[in-house]
């Protein structure tokens, strides 16, 4: 048995042979902290000695795709859960993960056995949610634990064939020493519950914390290990949550499931757009709708923006779900190239439904918003606005356009005013299409 001892930021992940106050990887103060390796035998993933084969003698496995119970996820993830997938899930406190896997896991246990493993929450707290939820499978079991070693023998005991880990930040392997939440801690667990699963072809969800700044806590390697990696967005206290999947080896990224919380737990949103559009105020200033999508799906949503005299001599910049340095960027080029001033004004940006939207197509239905609001003209009635704007006040092609389409025509929009450019990849389309080359011409045609 070998000890070794390393020093491990903790925001971070960067290893050092000695303490040092100041991480010089990501800049945080007193993040490192001393962790000691007890490595028993071999951690490494890779155990087996195998032979390298030719790519074309490869045999292709055959992908048999599990429901999660949830039509709207099993889409996202590109047509069900794969045997042997590690889902990781993150998200703020009390949105819902713990709520959304175990109505999961209730769909799988149907006919075989599931352990939801919970390091965070006791038995009887589960069950209270359990009953409230329906849960009323019988081969559903709760570990209380917090040894992944123990889980694994538990899930080996129990024949499980879905293991749901409850979060892994509480999670310790005794092969090290350092305690639950560890950047080493964290990294291991995740490494032996991967490997389990993986080779006994079971699917696995696996919650994971994210830190202040919104993103997954602990090692980046998290995120590496598993196959797919899930966020839920959303504001606490609204109804509704988005997860998004921002990883998938088995299917493509971008994609997104929209929920609404219920007494009885997480219910799916089908029709998401008209979800998302359905408090909207006609006619009403500084209200855009754009298209909005980052994997095949698009749903509609509503950028909102308002823009007034600032009450201080800094005037504010303030968005919620959307970057407010792109905002900055945004007034700038309106400025110049839109005409639009707003030196002197506060100009608010709202995504509603607590959606983060970081996609450059969103760029027009940003500034059009902010036009609106400053002019006090609304958009036209029954019209959409995307594209990505450069600096020079143009505005760029961007993808997705045909099912951003289709959706529009959906919801019955008759008007899109998008990048010009976008325009000859169109085959087919009933809305009318208005191609612009330019910010300001992009403002006189989108508002009355
Ligand atoms: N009695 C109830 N009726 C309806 N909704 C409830 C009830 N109790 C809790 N909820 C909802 O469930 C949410 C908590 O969900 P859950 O515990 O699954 O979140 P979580 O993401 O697992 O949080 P954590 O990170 O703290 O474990 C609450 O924010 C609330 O919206
Ligand atoms: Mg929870």
């Amino acid at each position: 048995m070998k000890e070794k001892t390393t020093f491990v930021c903790q925001n971070c992940g960067q290893t050092y042979v000695k303490w040092v106050g100041k991480c010089s990887s990501c800049g945080e103060w007193n993040t490192v902290v001393e962790e000691k390796i007890v490595i028993s035998k071999s951690s490494n993933m890779l155990k087996s000695l195998e032979k390298p084969i030719k790519i074309i003698e490869i045999e292709q496995e055959h992908l048999e795709r599990i429901s999660t119970g949830y039509n709207t996820l099993d889409m996202a993830l590109g047509g069900g859960l794969v045997k042997g997938q590690t889902i990781l899930i993150s998200g703020e406190p009390g949105i819902g993960k713990s709520t959304l896997l175990l109505k999961i896991a209730n769909h799988l246990s149907k006919h075989q056995n599931i352990i939801y493993a919970s390091g965070e929450e006791s038995a009887s707290q589960i069950s209270v949610r359990a009953k409230r939820m329906g849960v009323d499978s019988e081969n559903l079991f709760i570990l209380n634990s917090t040894d992944v070693d123990y889980i694994i023998e538990c899930a080996k005991e129990y024949n499980t064939r879905c293991i749901i880990i409850d979060s892994i930040q509480t999670m310790m392997t005794r092969t090290i020493e350092s305690s639950p939440g560890s950047v080493a801690q964290v990294r291991e667990s995740t490494f032996k519950i991967v490997e389990f699963c993986k080779s006994n072809m079971i699917p696995c969800f696996i919650v994971g914390h994210i830190n202040k700044e919104g993103v997954i806590a602990g090692p980046k390697v998290l995120e590496h290990i598993v196959d797919s990696v899930c966020q839920f967005e959303g504001e606490r206290y609204n109804l509704y949550r988005v997860l998004m999947i921002l990883k998938n080896r088995y299917g493509a990224t971008g994609e997104m499931a929209v929920f609404k919380m219920e007494n009885n737990g997480l219910e799916e949103v089908v029709e998401a757009s008209a979800f998302f559009l359905s408090e909207r105020r006609k006619n009403a200033v500084g209200s855009v709708i754009f298209p909005y999508t980052e994997g095949t799906k698009p749903i509609l949503i509503e950028i909102q923006s308002l823009v007034l005299k600032a009450l201080y001599t800094t005037p504010q910049r303030k968005a919620q779900g959307f970057d407010v340095n792109r905002l900055a960027i945004i007034l700038g080029v309106l400025e110049k190239e839109g005409k639009i001033f707003t030196r002197d004004s506060d100009v608010y940006i709202n995504v509603v439904g607590g959606l983060n939207v970081s996609e450059p197509a969103s760029d027009l239905a940003v500034a059009i918003a902010i036009a609106s609001s400053k002019k006090e003209k609304p958009v036209q009635e029954n019209m959409a606005i995307f594209g990505e704007i450069g600096l020079g006040g143009e505005i760029r092609a961007v993808h997705h356009i045909e099912p951003r389409l289709k959706e529009l025509e959906r919801f019955d929009i008759k008007y899109a005013v998008l990048p010009k450019s976008s325009i000859q990849d169109i085959k087919s389309t009933k809305l009318e299409l208005i191609g612009v080359e330019h910010i300001l011409e992009a403002i006189d045609l989108a508002l009355r």
